[in-house]
């Protein structure tokens, strides 16, 4: 598994933290964003990047960060093929993979603690799509994107 982790300044510390928390699970990391949390960086560039890589295939989930979450999560949905859910407990971090067959979980690093933070990403990653009924729904999100993305 192969997770992709971007961040404006405002989410740079959050992201390390985030970043060192999946390498010690063994998982592969691709760092996008912001190389420090001391000048301004774009929650735009940084959600692009990361919608990039995961809708390549470069990279299977992607993790967002600003700090609110808002502007980066506002960014990757723009992208065709991106689920991204903006989150704030482990509840709804579960429920965006459980219901909505997320790819991207964002979040605020001004929102939630580092504790709440890494929480999130352990239940986003470990969580499998319900399916049935939701699949319905997935599926007629798909369509609306046939529809309006040419
Ligand atoms: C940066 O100050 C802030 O605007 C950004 O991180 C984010 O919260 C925007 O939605």
């Amino acid at each position: 598994m192969v997770i992709a982790v971007s961040s404006d300044h405002a989410g740079y510390d959050l992201k390390q933290k985030v970043i060192a928390h999946l390498k010690s699970k063994g998982i592969e990391v691709i760092e996008e964003g912001a190389t420090t949390g001391d000048s301004p960086f774009s929650y735009v560039e940084a959600g692009c990047a990361l919608a990039e890589d995961v809708t390549s295939g470069k990279a299977d989930k992607g993790i967002a960060i600003c700090g609110t979450g808002i502007g980066i999560s506002i960014v990757v949905n723009k992208y065709k093929g991106i689920r991204c859910g903006l989150c704030n407990n482990e509840y709804t971090a579960r429920m965006v993979r459980q219901h909505n067959n997320g790819n991207v979980l964002a979040m605020g690093a001004r929102v939630v603690g580092q504790a709440v933070a890494l929480a999130m990403v352990d239940a986003f990653l470990t969580e499998e799509f319900a399916g049935e009924r939701h699949a319905e729904r997935v599926n007629d999100i798909i369509k609306l994107e046939d529809k309006f993305y040419k």
